[in-house]
């Protein structure tokens, strides 16, 4: 059978060809439900293994070789990609000593071609827009999903049109999008305002949405899971961390889980822990209230890319919560900004949303629910030049109610030789 369109909620099933992100029925999100039981034979551990390096597209691309979980019937043609993914899992002991476990890794998803996951996300819904024939596609954002859907809307010739807040756009994303040629709507309104915004101006100019309310958004974005469990040579962590804003990426991890489990490719769930700003944690607070009456927040953080009140995955989240045990934290900015220094101090560095993944394993070890030899994969969802202005602000010691804890300094000489000896003889090496 071919892959369908079903609501969540209410179980309605829809053509995929069709151009809808909520159910008619009754709004629920949907989700893009693949029928694994024909190919399940032909999906398997070595098929996935074999693929590897390859220089053959679409299968080069860290989501299109897991393309029989993501999109079995689409026309290899039709793919828009940047060989996005393919991203490495970093062993990071010091990491590890920091949030106090043995064994910690680090999937660095800034390392993407825009530098933040959104591209396996997008080239799965860029890819739907041009099956579709879209011309045009819109999507709100903090900042990353606007410098993805620029590139891949560029690459596909399609016309990028990107709401972006009115303030607190870290600049290399703000210049990504520009640079990238899309048309970029600066309005004065925060993100979840922005999200209603292009939805409803997209569904009266027949726009394409690209925010992560679109599904096959999602589906792209499993293959973070598939990438790390086959990097782990299958093998399951006891734990996934990772950020929580609009909840696409929590929401596609269950997905992929779930799958992968169904298809026997791995033997147990993970548990899933969502970290979110203490400034921007309406789903902690809902998790905390048991799920009873959700409330949006007003957001606040200096972790921009999750200042997000209103959630458009929430119930997505929910279903990927009670699939993997999983539980959400919240962490402060201070919180966030150490660990982000912590992560930058080990050569590898992301922008500050991704910390919290960092800092929401260190809160969870030390309040006892992740083990000391539990091993934890953190997910980083951004690089770390997408905002430099919190990285020097930090350690320039600039920032509104941020102590740098681990600070770099950077010191400052004359065109004098001893006064440069003078202040290098004070430094050792790490
Ligand atoms: N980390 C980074 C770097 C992000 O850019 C985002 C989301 C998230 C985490 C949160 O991911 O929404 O899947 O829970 N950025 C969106 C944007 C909202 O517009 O770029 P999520």
């Amino acid at each position: 059978m071919p892959s369908i369109l079903q609501c969540i909620d209410c179980g309605q099933q829809y053509p995929i060809n069709q151009v809808m992100y909520t159910c008619d029925t009754c709004n629920g999100l949907l989700d893009v439900i693949h029928d694994f039981s024909e190919s399940k034979t032909k999906i398997n551990r070595e098929l996935f293994d074999s693929r590897l390096g390859t220089l053959d597209p679409p299968y080069n691309s860290g989501v299109w070789r897991y393309k029989e979980l993501i999109y079995p019937d689409l026309d290899n043609d039709k793919t828009v990609s940047r060989m996005e993914g393919n991203t490495n899992l970093y062993p990071l002991p010091r990491i590890a000593q920091f949030v106090g476990v043995d064994t910690m890794y680090l999937k660095h998803e800034g390392e993407n071609p825009t530098g933040s996951f959104k591209d396996r996300g997008m080239t799965g819904g860029v890819t739907q827009a041009n099956v579709l024939g879209m011309q045009r596609v819109a999507c709100a954002s903090t900042g990353n999903t606007s410098a993805s859907m620029a590139s891949y809307a560029s690459r596909a010739g399609m016309q990028g049109i990107i709401f972006l807040q009115n303030k607190q756009i870290a600049l290399g994303k703000l210049a990504q999008g520009i640079a990238f040629g899309a048309t970029c709507l600066q309005i004065n309104a925060d993100f979840d305002r922005n999200l209603e915004l292009v939805r409803e101006v997209s569904e009266r100019l027949g726009i394409y949405v690209l925010n992560s309310v679109n599904p096959f958004r999602l589906e792209g974005q499993k293959s973070i899971i598939f990438e790390v469990i086959q990097q782990l040579k299958w093998q399951v962590p006891d734990w996934i961390v990772v950020p929580g804003g609009n909840l696409g990426n929590s929401s596609a991890f269950g997905k992929a889980l779930f799958e992968l489990h169904q298809l026997g490719l791995i033997d147990r769930m993970p548990r899933l822990a969502i970290i979110q700003a203490q400034g921007a944690n309406p789903l902690y607070k809902h998790y905390q209230e048991g799920f009873k009456n959700f409330t949006p927040v007003k957001a606040d953080t200096i972790a921009t890319a999750i200042k997000i009140g209103n959630p458009v995955n929430l119930q997505k989240a929910i279903r990927t919560l009670e699939w993997t045990s999983g539980v959400v934290e919240q962490v402060t900015d201070q919180q966030i900004m150490d660990a982000k220094a912590m992560v930058d101090g080990v050569g590898i560095g992301c922008e500050p949303a991704s910390a919290c993944s960092v800092a929401g394993t260190k809160k969870l070890v030390e309040r006892g629910i992740i083990k000391p030899e539990d091993t934890v994969v953190g997910v980083l969802t951004g690089h770390v030049l997408k905002d430099p202005e919190a990285t020097i602000g930090y350690h320039a010691d600039q920032l509104d109610h941020i102590v740098p804890a681990y600070r770099n300094q950077m010191l400052q000489a004359d065109d004098n030789i001893d006064q440069i000896i003078n202040l290098l003889s004070d430094r050792i090496p790490v």
